[in-house]
């Protein structure tokens, strides 16, 4: 019987399966598998209150009497799984299904206890990613529940996209333990008038520097928090300080110097955007040039020395710092090395190997080109899992299971252009996740695209290739896609419907496309600071985008200008000058994008959006379609910040009609 009702499940007959399992259930109402996968097919079927008891129930008899096991051992074994894996594995698959029944039904913080058992039983990747998806739907800091090490785990290892956690991993070391306290400690100074960029004392900095999550937070992506910026800042002076008091380096223990390596790792991904007085700036130059003698003349150079200058300045800009990888050193401080100046000096050998594939001549594309050849965006540094690869109709249909979808032809082997790829982030991401994909990432910034490709390289990824090309003359090189994704790109064009049109020109019938819009609704909040820095006269260089943050993060806490802190392209140089500075920006309504999608008979399948926001669209139209615009026009206007990301879609071109 249970046989029976496994078949019917694996092959979606949800309602037999449901009948088999109850069947099962008659007999031995404690029936461990079938408690367990009944839930899941309520799950499956939109009735996650039903699936959370069920699972629950089954999880709880089990724990109460572990004797059951036997049973499902027996049940199994009739399945042909082996006795050894019964039980603990069961277990573990329970609680990530609860983990799942509970994000659907929105208890994130329920749902993160049931998947740290899960990962306590049997680590997974599938857990993992569970995991980062229960921490990004908690809208605060749960009780009660010790995430430290997972956090840290998932933020170095990746379990997910570092960034995403970065903003929950900022809190959590701001509220909890030691560093907590000590941050906590020196904000209230700070606001009291008592210091500012001050110096941190030697037995905080030893109790700091043994913070794994700090670390891997420091190491792994960019600090999104005002206070932990301006704390952070006072301990890269407290480091400058002790290097440029000539303090030996041996005098520093192992963990302080992994502390100051992976701060001076922050400054190198936010692009130095820490505030620092005029006198700690010109200790930090005097540093620097005592550094490059060293260098020059082949002394010794301590290596605090090197840290402390890496903190303030990309040592890659040093003369002759590729000397600096033949010396020996400790090993946090080689690492930062490879980070610091092996992997620019590997980027610039990349540059003549990527083609150009066409013109660039139109004016606002060169001077968007400028802007990224100059800030590359965004700077990122672990790729996150993505799971088993999948067939693009099956993902999408994971993606959109309400969403009646047009196979796609050619699903095995689909050609895939990412347009305006940047530094690879996303479309390394698609060439790891679609099934069989061979993918062309273009850009118009070849610094970009050298930062992608050596990303790409050390990833050992084979089925991507590059090109240095404008999206509006794509036509040119002769080939045609069957999924293009543009995020965040034709924004940034003269005229955004143009550039859509030259895409849709090479989508093949059939063919997916994903985009990425800014919304002008969500992006009204930056108008105060964009007002701000044009009546202030800011420009976009890295000094001036420095200053102006500084002035903001200095304005009150509930002023509007302040708001524009809680972006978290505020926090490093590139994604600042993108988020305010930017040369060319348009920003989109529904009601234009539903316009554009009639006209050209374009099928729109959804938002890729998180989980809680689809789940309060549910709760707010219980019988509307989640692809009628019209709803989600009214559902913005109600929650002005949903797409405060962008509008992120998926569309389809019809099948057999050119456009
Ligand atoms: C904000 S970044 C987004 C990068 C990437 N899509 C992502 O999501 O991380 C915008 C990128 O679009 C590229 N871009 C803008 N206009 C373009 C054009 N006309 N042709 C090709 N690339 C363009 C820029 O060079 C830049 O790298």
């Amino acid at each position: 019987m249970l046989k029976r009702a496994v078949r019917h499940h694996h092959a979606g007959q949800l309602t037999d399966a449901e009948d088999y399992y109850r069947q099962v259930l008659a007999i031995d109402q404690n029936h461990f598998d079938s408690l367990h996968l009944l839930g899941v097919v309520a799950q499956q079927s939109g009735r996650g209150d039903l699936a959370v008891r069920l699972i629950g129930r089954a999880i709880a008899l089990n724990e109460r009497n572990p004797a059951n096991n036997n049973k499902i051992a027996a049940d199994l074994d009739a399945l042909g799984r082996g006795k050894n894996s019964v039980g603990r594995h069961d277990l573990a698959v329970a609680y990530s299904n609860l983990s799942i029944a509970l994000m659907a039904l929105g208890n994130s913080t329920e749902a993160l206890k049931a998947i740290q058992r899960s990962i306590r039983l049997e680590e997974t990747e599938n857990t993992k990613l569970l995991f980062v998806q229960s921490v990004r739907g908690l809208s605060s800091l749960p009780e009660g529940i010790d995430l430290r090490d997972n956090l840290a785990r998932a933020l170095s290892e990746p379990w997910g996209r570092p960034i995403e956690l970065a903003r929950f991993a900022a809190n959590l070391i701001k509220r909890d333990g030691i560093t907590g306290a000590c941050i906590n400690r020196f904000i209230i100074a700070c606001e009291g008038g008592r210091r500012e960029y001050g110096i941190i004392d030697d037995a905080e900095l030893t109790q700091i520097c043994r913070d794994r999550l700090l670390l891997c937070l420091l190491e792994s992506t960019i600090v999104f928090d005002v206070d932990l910026e301006r704390y952070l800042a006072a301990v890269r002076n407290t480091m400058l300080q002790a290097a440029s008091a000539n303090i030996d380096s041996q005098q520093f223990d192992k963990d302080l110097l992994r502390l100051f390596c992976a701060l001076a790792q922050q400054c190198f991904n936010n692009e130095y955007t820490f505030g620092c007085t005029i006198k700690e700036k010109e200790l930090a130059e005097r540093l620097r040039q005592l550094l490059t003698n060293a260098l020059q003349s082949e002394e010794s150079i301590p290596e605090l020395w090197l840290v402390a200058v890496a903190a303030y300045f990309p040592l890659a800009s040093l003369p002759a710092a590729n000397l600096l990888l033949q010396r020996r050193w400790s090993h946090s401080v080689a690492q930062l090395l490879a980070s610091l100046v092996r992997d620019p000096e590997q980027e610039r050998k990349l540059q003549s190997s990527i083609p150009r594939l066409t013109d660039i001549a139109e004016s606002v594309s060169l001077a968007v080109k400028q802007q990224y050849e100059e800030n590359p965006y965004p700077r990122w540094v672990t790729a996150s899992p993505v799971g088993t690869p999948m067939a693009i109709d099956a993902y999408l249909r994971q993606q959109f299971p309400n969403v009646d979808l047009q196979t796609l032809p050619t699903s095995n082997r689909p050609d895939i252009l990412i347009a305006g790829c940047g530094t690879g982030q996303h479309s390394i991401e698609t060439a790891r996740r679609i099934k069989g994909a061979r993918v062309l990432a273009i850009d118009l910034s070849l610094t970009s695209l050298c930062y992608a490709k050596r990303r790409t390289q050390e990833l050992g990824i084979k089925n991507m290739e590059y090109g240095q090309a404008d999206v509006l003359q794509l036509q040119a090189i002769g080939r045609t896609f069957d999924i293009i994704e543009a995020s965040g790109v034709l924004h940034h064009l003269a005229d955004p419907l143009a550039g859509w049109r030259v895409l849709l020109s090479i989508l093949r019938p059939g063919g997916f496309m994903r985009l990425g819009l800014y919304s002008r609704l969500a992006r009204q909040e930056l108008t105060a600071a964009r007002t701000f820095i044009s009546q202030r006269g800011f420009r976009p260089s890295a000094a001036e985008i420095r200053r102006c943050r500084q002035e903001l993060m200095g304005c009150g806490y509930d002023t509007p200008l302040a708001r524009v802190t809680e972006w978290a392209d505020f926090f490093s140089i590139s994604t600042c000058r993108d988020l305010l500075f930017h040369v060319q920006e348009h920003q989109m309504t529904l009601s234009e994008i539903g316009s554009f999608l009639s006209e050209n008979q374009l099928r729109f399948l959804g938002f890729v959006l998180p989980l809680g926001v689809l789940q309060n669209f549910g709760r707010r139209f219980p019988s509307g379609n989640t692809t009628d615009l019209a709803l989600w026009h009214t559902f913005e206007m109600e929650n002005p910040s949903i797409f405060v990301e962008m509008y992120e879609f998926w569309i389809q071109k019809q099948h057999g009609k050119p456009q």
